[in-house]
């Protein structure tokens, strides 16, 4: 059947930019590719999506702001309080037998996921022993998740989500606040390697004994999530943990029989 223009449009912007920047968008969720595509044609303010390539392709600065479009970068403190619950619960006491932890944070966005497992492994005693690394392709991402500095406003919502999932003193204990803005890095301070890592091109970099990928194989094909599966796998520990999002699934994929479910609710395996 012949494919629509749009739709080839489509395919070859992302081709194009594979190409000539080597970020891969081509096995993510074309729905919502088509949808964040679209909005940066209006933002561009190109009547075609071609028109946007050519600028993409031979304009300066056109794909650093691309990149925001392309990538979705919604995050909170303590999102989804159930699962920091599960994890301080039930993962918590068996990271806690190990000598030294390894705990891997893909697709960590501003930084929020971070923070609050920070937060969490400082209150059980682990974060002398726990190393983290923090992944995501959004340059700008990364550099507001290493700065951990976040607007006093977003701290309400982080507040009850962290009672919520069973915090055992104040959220303000771990910041230090001024001029509206709250600092998690000047008050916590957890052992934290920062790096640009893409699910969709690069290989595993460690072992680790935790991997938290929160809401962000949710924007992925079935193929690329399998891929990143993979990689979560070669990179954890025998028995070691992964940890999904609300929307997100092992189920279906060809990881399954790579991994038992721990918590079923909570999106959390552990690696066989
Ligand atoms: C919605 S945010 C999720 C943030 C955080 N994990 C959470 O749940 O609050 C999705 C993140 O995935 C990142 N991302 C998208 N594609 C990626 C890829 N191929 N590899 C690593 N990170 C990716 C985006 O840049 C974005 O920061």
């Amino acid at each position: 059947m012949p494919r629509s223009t749009p739709d080839i449009e489509l395919t070859l912007l992302l081709e194009a930019i594979y190409l000539k920047y080597q970020h891969d968008f081509r096995d993510y969720s074309r729905v919502s590719m088509r949808r964040r595509i679209e909005q940066a044609r209006a933002h561009f303010d190109c009547s075609t999506v071609s028109q946007l390539q050519d600028r993409v392709l031979n304009e300066e600065g056109v794909f650093s702001q691309m990149l925001g479009f392309l990538t979705v970068q919604v995050s909170e403190l303590f999102r989804d309080p159930s699962y920091f619950r599960a994890i301080r619960e039930k993962v918590v006491p068996i990271l806690q037998t190990y000598p030294s932890i390894k705990v891997w944070v893909a697709g960590c966005s501003s930084g929020e996921e971070l923070w609050s497992l920070a937060i969490l492994f400082e209150e059980e005693g682990l974060s002398a022993r726990t190393l983290f690394y923090a992944t995501d392709i959004n340059p700008e991402a990364l550099r507001t998740a290493q700065a951990g500095i976040y607007p006093t406003a977003a701290l309400v919502a982080g507040s009850r989500n962290y009672v919520e999932a069973g915090g055992k003193r104040s959220l303000s204990d771990y910041y230090h606040a001024a001029y509206g803005s709250a600092s998690f890095a000047r008050s916590l301070q957890p052992q934290v390697v920062f790096a640009d890592h893409s699910l969709a091109t690069d290989s595993v970099f460690s072992e680790v004994h935790l991997v938290s990928c929160r809401n962000v194989l949710i924007y992925f094909n079935h193929e690329l999530q399998n891929r990143a599966f993979s990689l979560f796998r070669d990179s954890l520990v025998r028995r070691g943990f992964l940890g999904l999002g609300s929307k997100e699934s092992l189920r279906f994929s060809a990881a399954t029989a790579d991994f038992d479910d721990f918590d079923r609710n909570e999106r959390i395996y552990q690696r066989r």
